[in-house]
């Protein structure tokens, strides 16, 4: 019988492939860029699955393109704002993502993020590289102090939480505002407060949010104007959650400590965005869940979600659940 056939956008982690490889006829896009729009139709055409990262905008126009026979699509990313998943529960095609494998990864990374801006590695090693380190100085690079700073925890899903557990070893105070919590998990100390609160109030602003139409700019020129002028605001979640014109305007005030950024918009940042101007803000290529474990992981579970949808079988993420009602 002959094995179904699939385009897998990028390379992916051999422990997740092997699975798709050892079930699929595998149509693999081998370049380290993504797909274009144009080249992402043409793969996709007659096949029973797709398995694409977030750098993949997944709508209806690609479903259709693909066939009535398409079965699934899985994301290699616990976010799947790259897809239009009401256009596919439309189709009755399941959409699969990875939640928790990269939990502890993604809370880490936020937490070396704040650590990094907090106490101004990135300005350190470029003063050190530049020549610039003559003595100790007594004033020299000074930053502020995680221990006993509130924490603001914007989204208090499950990276949220985990970030949550680590600010317990700093001592910190855990704020959080997360409107679509519903059952507070009584193990970890942190207290809900409202959006206003937590901007007013945190030392320390972390994003964990999903990209939504309410998340979109969530943090624009009204929000930072309510930040406190030593707050650390660190993103790990999507971008386009942070306005990014807002930002540069208050790093370059100064009327925020600083900025840690995994994700951009757009992503890459462009190389003249007047955010890399700056020393206060720390910027790096959307790495958050890059451990090998973590990574590994993903794609097991992208390949698990595929293969299941492939075999007509409920996937073990699915993000719409509404397909098999
Ligand atoms: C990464 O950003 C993910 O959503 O998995």
């Amino acid at each position: 019988m002959s094995k179904p056939k699939v385009f897998v956008t990028r390379a992916i982690p051999e422990k997740g492939f092997e699975v798709v490889r050892d079930f699929c006829d595998v149509d693999l896009w081998p370049e380290e860029l993504p797909p274009s729009r144009d080249e992402l139709i043409r793969h996709v055409r007659g096949v029973d699955g797709l398995l694409c990262l977030l750098t993949e905008k997944i709508d209806g126009e690609v479903m259709d393109e693909a066939g009535s026979q398409l079965k699934v699509i899985s994301n290699h990313a616990v976010g799947f704002d790259n897809i239009d998943v009401p256009a596919a529960t439309a189709r009755k095609i399941p959409v699969g993502n990875t939640p928790g494998v990269l939990t502890d990864a993604t809370a880490d990374f936020a937490f070396a993020l704040m650590m990094a801006v907090a106490r101004r590695i990135p300005e350190a090693a470029r003063y050190v590289h530049d020549g610039k380190w003559k003595t100790w100085g007594p004033m020299l690079l000074l930053g502020v102090d995680l221990k006993g700073a509130t924490l603001g925890l914007v989204g208090f899903g499950r990276i949220g939480k985990a970030v949550a557990r680590r600010a317990a070893g700093f001592e910190m105070r855990v704020i959080y505002y997360d409107p679509n919590e519903k059952q507070p998990d009584p193990s970890i100390k942190a207290t809900p407060v409202d959006f206003e609160t937590l901007l007013e109030e945190a030392d320390f602003i972390s994003l964990h949010t999903p990209l939504t139409p309410d998340t979109r700019h969530l943090i624009d020129s009204q929000a930072l104007s309510k930040m406190k002028p030593n707050a650390v605001l660190v993103n790990t979640s999507r971008g386009p959650v942070v306005d990014p014109e807002a930002l540069y305007e208050a790093l370059k005030e100064k009327r925020i400590f600083g900025a840690g950024l995994d994700v951009t918009e757009p992503e890459p940042i462009a190389m003249n965005s007047p955010l890399l101007t700056l020393d206060n803000v720390l910027i790096v290529p959307h790495v958050a869940s890059a451990s090998t474990t973590s990574r590994g992981m993903m794609s097991w579970m992208a390949a698990q979600n595929l293969v299941a949808g492939l075999k007509g079988e409920r996937l073990p993420n699915c993000v719409n659940q509404q397909v098999y009602k």
